[in-house]
C-alpha cells in the first residue's frame, strides 16, 4: 500500500465518476429519462461499492481498467435501488445525496422509469464490455443478477417493508440486512476478486469477509439514521423511526448496535487474513466503512 486511504478513495472515485459519465452521456434516449437517470447518478454518492470492487481486484492484480465497467454497472444498480427506496410507496424520503429525491424533482413515474433504465442499462454495459472474455461476462451477469434480483437486494427490500411495525428477531434482521445491503457489497468484493483471478479458496474466505462487511455497512447506516449529521449524510435522520423499521439500534439500543458492529469487524478481518488479503486496501476500508460519518 503506498497511498493514504483518503487519497486512494479520491483517486478511485474520480475514475469511477468519469467512467459513469461516459456510459451515461452516450445514451440516446428520451430527454426526460436521461436527465432523470443522470440526476441521481451525478447527485454524488460515495461510490463505495465500486471502490470496494477495485480494492478487491487490486488485492490480486495491478491496475483497475478491467473492472471499471462492472463497477459502473454495480453503481447504477445501487443508484436505481436508492431511487426506488425513496419513493412514497417505500421509504417516502425527500432528500438523497444532499439533493431532493428523484421523484420530487421529476415525478413518480419518471423516477420509477429512471430506476428501471439504470437497472437494465447496467447489464447492457457488462454485455458490451470489451475488457471481459465471453465467459467472464456471463459469470458477472449471473452474479450481478443474483445479488440484485429477487434472491438478493430485491428480496431484502420486500422483507424490510414487511417488517415495518413488527418486532422481529435479531436473526431475521440480520437476514434482511444481508439481502438488502449485503448482497451488493458482497458482489463488489466477489466480482473484483473473481476478475482478479483469486483462487477458489480465497473467494470462499472473501465471501465470508464480505458478508460481515455488508452487515457492518448497514448497522452503521442504521446508527447514522439515529445519531448522524444530516448535512454530512445528505439524507434526513429519523427515516427508520418514522417508518417503524426494524434496525439494530431499535432491537439492541445504540450501544448494543455498536458492540454488534465491533463483533462483525473482528469476524470480517479474521476472514480477510485467511484469504491472505489483509495487506490490501480491503482492511483499511473495513475500518473506514465501519466508522464513516456519511
Ligand atoms: C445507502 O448507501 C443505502 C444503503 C444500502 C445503506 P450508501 O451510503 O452507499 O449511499 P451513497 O451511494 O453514498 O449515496
Ligand atoms: C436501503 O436501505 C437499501 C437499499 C436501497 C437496497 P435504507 O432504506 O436503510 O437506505 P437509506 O437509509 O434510505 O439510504
Ligand atoms: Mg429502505
Ligand atoms: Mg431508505
Ligand atoms: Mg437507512
Amino acid at each position: 500500500m503506498h497511498d493514504h486511504l483518503p487519497h486512494y478513495i479520491t483517486r478511485h472515485k474520480n475514475l469511477i465518476d468519469k467512467e459513469l459519465q461516459q456510459h451515461l452521456h452516450k445514451l440516446s434516449v428520451p430527454n426526460q429519462l436521461k436527465e432523470s437517470m443522470l440526476y441521481s447518478v451525478e447527485a454524488g454518492g460515495k461510490r463505495l461499492r465500486p471502490i470496494l470492487m477495485m480494492a478487491s481486484f487490486e488485492s490480486f492484480q495491478n491496475g483497475v481498467e478491467k473492472v471499471l465497467t462492472t463497477a459502473c454497472a454495480l453503481e447504477m444498480i445501487h443508484t436505481y435501488s436508492l431511487i426506488h427506496d425513496d419513493l412514497p410507496a417505500m421509504d417516502d424520503d425527500d432528500l438523497r445525496r444532499g439533493k431532493p429525491t428523484n421523484h420530487k424533482v421529476f415525478d413518480e413515474a419518471t423516477a420509477i422509469l429512471a430506476g428501471d433504465g439504470l437497472l437494465t442499462y447496467s447489464f447492457e454495459i457488462v454485455a458490451n464490455d470489451p475488457m471481459l472474455s465471453e465467459h467472464e461476462k456471463v459469470e458477472i451477469i449471473k452474479l450481478l443478477a443474483q445479488a440484485s434480483g429477487p434472491s438478493g437486494m430485491v428480496a431484502g427490500q420486500i422483507l424490510d417493508m414487511k417488517s415495518e411495525d413488527q418486532s422481529i428477531s435479531l436473526e431475521a434482521l440480520d437476514q434482511i440486512h444481508r439481502l438488502k445491503t449485503g448482497e451488493l457489497i458482497s458482489f463488489a468484493v466477489h466480482a473484483g476478486a473473481y476478475l482478479g483471478q483469486a483462487t477458489k479458496e480465497q473467494l470462499e474466505y472473501l465471501r465470508t469477509f464480505s458478508t460481515y462487511l455488508g452487515l457492518i455497512f448497514q448497522v452503521q447506516d442504521d446508527i447514522l439514521d439515529v445519531v448522524g449529521d444530516p448535512d454530512k449524510l445528505g439524507k434526513p435522520l429519523g427515516s427508520d423511526e418514522g417508518n417503524q423499521k426494524s434496525t439494530y439500534p431499535k432491537l439492541l439500543g445504540l450501544e448494543g448496535a455498536r458492540q454488534k458492529k465491533e463483533d462483525y469487524i473482528q469476524k470480517a478481518t479474521h476472514a480477510l487474513r485467511k484469504a491472505h488479503a489483509e495487506e490490501s486496501y480491503l482492511l483499511v476500508l473495513t475500518e473506514y466503512l465501519a466508522n464513516r460519518d456519511h
